[in-house]
């Protein structure tokens, strides 16, 4: 069975084709950075503006690398949401369009979803029930996954998404965006104990709270301008990983579950996957890490969770509407 994935979520055009949600025959995705570099962050409007421009090369290029044309999909499996609607709208109307156009049935993910369902391209495979961390530019969630469909949220952010505090943070310290792989990088470089920056667990809850963290940064930044950037860049990533990973640790041992997938941009950072890891075994706990590629914003993920709603004929009419806010 192969689906025919399209995403347009966020500031990426994605398309792939992937086998049996689980094989990826081709995964392209085109990212806008260079064009959202000089604001330091996402202007909706250009995102929107560039996915008009690449989704037909993109998805183009994603059958022409497997080898397909549209008459060899089973169906086509689009992102309805969440994320910025215009951008959000490119994609559906053009997975809408192409359905339509070559009469093949049209299916509708999750974004989350698809990040939770990335972790299905790699061996060896998650098995239900497992929590899902999934940590990106929207959202920092941890979910119960008990199988396909069978999703129940555990915690979310009240405020900021892990990955909007990276870049944020590293905007401060003018690093350049997105500012996560580079926090990252400099991060390797800087000793994590210089500065303690306050660890925000929110009492008695899953729940997490990033914007205070965000802020005590840019305090010590104002006071300290002449400290060293990797050492900065070092303590607050310590900070905020030490919340997401004790969080997602006790949540599992709550849940008498012992294993954890991770997925969402931020869960390519090296010092996160390595912490996961560490207290993960120290507990019995095997955790799942992806690849890089799989981690970030990607169609692969999207083709792999609509094979899901495929199988069950889970199918979208025409009149599907994207949605910036679809809660799992
Ligand atoms: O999942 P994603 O590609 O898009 C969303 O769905 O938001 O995540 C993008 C986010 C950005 O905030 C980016 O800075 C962050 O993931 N990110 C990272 C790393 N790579 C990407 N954050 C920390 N370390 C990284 N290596
Ligand atoms: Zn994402």
């Amino acid at each position: 069975m192969l689906i025919l994935g399209i995403d347009t979520s966020c500031d990426d055009t994605s398309a792939s084709v992937v086998e049996d949600g689980a094989k990826i025959i081709s995964n392209i995705v085109s990212t806008q950075d260079e064009i959202h570099k000089k604001y330091g962050g996402i202007v909706p409007e250009l995102a929107s503006r560039r996915h008009i421009e690449m989704i037909l090369p993109v998805v183009d290029e994603a059958l022409n690398k497997a080898k397909l044309r549209f008459k060899d999909i089973s169906a086509i499996a689009v992102c309805q949401g969440p994320g910025l609607i215009g951008s959000l709208l490119v994609g559906v109307c053009f997975a809408k369009s192409i359905s339509y156009f070559n009469k093949l049935p049209l299916v509708a993910v999750n974004h989350l979803e698809g990040h939770i369902f990335s972790s299905f391209l790699e061996d060896p495979l998650p098995e239900f029930p497992f929590i899902a961390l999934i940590v990106s530019g929207g959202h920092t969630n941890i979910y119960r996954v008990n199988s396909f469909g069978l999703y129940k949220e555990i915690s979310r952010t009240r405020d900021d998404a892990a990955g909007e505090a990276f870049d944020k943070v590293a905007k401060l310290l003018g690093l350049g965006y997105p500012g996560g792989p580079l926090i990252d990088a400099l991060s390797e470089k800087g000793n994590p104990e210089t500065i303690h920056f306050p660890r925000p667990f929110v009492d008695k809850s899953f729940d997490f709270s990033f914007s205070g963290l965000k802020t005590s940064v840019l305090n010590y930044v104002k006071k300290n301008p002449n400290a060293k950037k990797e050492d900065v860049a070092a303590s607050f990533q310590l900070a905020i990983i030490d919340v997401i990973v004790t969080k997602t640790i006790e949540a599992a041992k709550k849940e008498h579950i012992n294993g954890i997938v991770l997925g969402g941009g931020v869960s390519a950072n090296k010092a996160l996957r390595r912490r996961m890891e560490e207290i993960a075994h120290k507990e019995k706990i095997k955790v799942y890490l992806l690849p890089p590629y799989l981690c970030t914003d990607n169609a692969a993920m999207i083709a792999a969770a609509g094979f899901y709603h495929f199988k069950e004929k889970d199918f979208a009419n025409f009149d599907l509407n994207p949605k910036a806010y679809l809660p799992l």
